[in-house]
């Protein structure tokens, strides 16, 4: 994972580079790095921990020099501390990656049997010590570097300097992104276009197997073989939309606010209420497929993946086509059965999640079209897609995601709709009564935020716990799993989302008069299936809380707690549900003093797999 930034100018890098950073920390924040190149010799900072630190110790001991790089870093490879931050220095070659060298264990051995001296846990180090053998028989930093490049297995975009050709910086990408920004006597690199927005719009996205050679005033881009390859650079055209708390304590809470607005956006210009229909220009190469399909495939990870499962019922009850969900990292290594017929959809808030990203890759090339669910423009799985449903949640800086995941829900259900008429599943009159719905869905939300205060009391009581059972059936399992990730991500208390109905089948074993049961219990066609699973709670002594639409007297009289939430037609529930379980997440994050908007080892982009 990580983040990279390169800067060749006439700058103090310093500074471009630390703000490159601040864009990037959203992939990894257990160490940061710099080098730049002044008077002939690489200078290098780190420090461990998010950027502050690092730029704690620029003001003590501040780096000159127009060329040079910069890293966040997520670990993978070697615990988060000083010595694995990243840039490596391997002589007079600095290297800094974003990815996994698979087969560094060997090229580890190999170079210390060389009489190399490797001074950090991490893979990336082995990198720095092949180019600089290069450099050593005479080879140029480009070529060097391509030489390496050749004794690598695994995903990397790297990006290295040395002081032996102290006007350039070189970039390489597999697997995870390069994007090239091309300013005026200045040029950058970095993982992502925002890194690069403050300087130049034009940019020039590498492909896999392709590097860059990058100078002041030239950028020569070529494949690892040595063949140069020429493209025309693209203009970003949209702006970035920096992100403020706002008077909010936290990034967490004031994104949980935002969704009745995030999910306006959501269904801004495709919901046309006076025709009661559902319009997705976006999607217009589709329709003509859409009657020759046989089946939808969902690939996503983390929250997304639970938004994919709950965009299953969506589809199969509106569209009448078969659904399979799959987690990204497992999907890449089935042998899966997919072909034209099969439309796959791939949610990703971020667009550069690594598994997900490859699932593209895997469905191109079966022969299948792509549709992304995906909240930022321009992103890898974006540009990638055949379409995009782009969710316009405005950016998501909290680790955690809440207002990504309704929006994704709403994307789902505009989706639905759209393809259970196109297919003739869906009669009109259906239409019009979901377009009223959906419509209805921001003042929904807001009514569920009014349980605020309620909710965080609850959060008191419970902040205390060390292992919560949530429980959902039907549409609202997966607001179950939705709600136990949140907790576990930000507070650490242990917790498990289950179908109400496999309780008995494992979990019922831990009940007990120290066990909170979260349970998701709106009035539709499975509550009294599920309030015979809470007696079974009650009859264990275990601590009931319901999230419901309306108690009757006997689900209040066995829950310790209720939160109310208002009530709309029952596919769309999920999306009101989730929000008092994010608020209670929340809270009991805040009792517990846990860092809620980058909880420990997590990161907001996982671009490794
Ligand atoms: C990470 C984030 C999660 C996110 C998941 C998928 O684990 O911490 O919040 O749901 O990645 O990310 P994506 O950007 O693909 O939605």
């Amino acid at each position: 994972m990580c983040g990279i930034v390169g800067y060749v100018g006439h700058r103090q890098a310093e500074r471009v580079l630390v703000g490159g950073l601040r864009k990037l920390e959203y992939r990894g924040y257990d160490s940061a790095g710099l080098a730049t190149i002044s008077e002939g010799r690489v200078e290098v900072r780190r420090a461990v921990g998010k950027l502050d630190n690092l730029e704690t110790l620029l003001d003590a001991e501040p780096l000159s020099g127009s060329v040079g790089m910069g890293h966040t870093r997520w670990a993978t490879h070697g615990r988060p501390s000083e010595r694995n931050a990243h840039p490596h220095r391997a002589g007079d070659v600095v290297v800094i990656h974003n990815g996994i060298i698979e087969n560094y264990v060997q090229l580890r051995e190999e170079l210390a049997a060389a009489g190399c001296v490797l001074c950090s846990d991490t893979d990336t180090e082995v990198i720095g010590h092949l180019i600089e053998g290069g450099r050593k028989s005479g080879k140029s930093l480009a070529d060097a570097t391509r030489g390496a490049i050749a004794r690598l297995r695994g995903s990397f975009a790297i990006v290295v300097i040395s002081s032996g050709e102290p006007d350039r910086l070189i970039a390489a990408k597999n697997a995870t992104p390069v994007v090239v920004g091309l300013g005026q006597g200045e040029n950058l690199v970095a993982s992502d276009i925002p890194a690069l927005l403050d300087y130049t719009r034009d940019v020039l996205f590498l492909e896999d197997g392709e590097m860059a050679e990058v100078t002041a005033d030239s950028v020569r881009l070529s494949t690892f073989d040595g063949r140069v390859v020429e493209r025309a650079a693209r203009r970003i055209t949209w702006d970035p939309v920096t992100a403020q708390k706002g008077g909010y304590k936290h990034f967490l809470l004031k994104e949980i606010h935002e969704q009745p607005t995030a999910i306006i956006d959501t269904l801004r210009g495709r919901l046309d209420q006076d025709a009661a229909s559902v319009t997705l220009g976006e999607l217009e190469g589709l329709e003509k497929d859409i009657a020759a399909l046989e089946h939808v495939t969902i690939v996503a990870c983390g929250t997304a993946w639970h938004a994919a499962l709950i965009g299953r019922y969506a589809i199969e009850r509106l569209v009448r086509l078969p659904v399979d969900v799959d987690y990204g990292s497992e999907y890449r290594y089935r042998d899966p059965i997919i072909d034209s017929r099969t439309l796959m959809i791939v949610v990703s808030q971020s667009g550069e999640t690594a598994d997900t990203l490859a699932a593209v890759e895997a469905a191109h090339e079966r022969g299948a079209k792509v549709l992304a669910v995906c909240n930022v423009l321009d992103s890898s799985i974006a540009r990638k897609a055949d379409y995009v449903l782009y969710t316009h949640a405005g950016p998501e800086i909290s680790v955690a995601s809440t207002k990504a995941f309704t929006t994704q829900l709403a994307a789902f259900y505009l989706l639905a709709v759209w393809m259970g008429r196109r297919r003739g599943a869906l009669a009109a009159a259906e239409e019009a009564r979901y377009v009223q719905a959906l419509a209805e869905l921001p003042l929904l939300v807001e009514g569920a935020l009014k349980e605020e205060e309620a909710i965080a009391r609850v959060a008191r009581q419970l902040s205390g716990v060390s292992d919560v059972l949530y429980l959902g059936r039907g549409v609202n399992f997966p607001v179950a799993l939705e709600g136990a990730l949140k907790l576990k991500e930000i507070s650490y208390i242990h917790a498990e989302g289950y179908p109400s109905g496999e309780m008995k089948h494992g979990p019922i074993a831990l009940i007990d008069e120290q066990m909170p049961v979260v349970v998701i219990i709106p009035t539709d066609e499975v509550y009294e299936k599920t309030l015979s699973n809470l007696k079974e709670v009650e009859s264990r002594g275990g601590r009931i809380l319901s999230v419901t639409d309306d108690a009757d007297a006997e689900l209040a009289r066995i829950s310790e707690w209720v939160v109310p939430v208002p009530r709309t037609d029952s596919l769309l529930m999920p999306m009101i549900l989730a929000v008092p379980l994010q608020l209670l997440a929340y809270y009991v994050a805040v009792e517990r003093g846990s860092d809620v908007d980058q909880p420990r080892n997590l990161a907001k982009s996982v671009t490794v797999e």
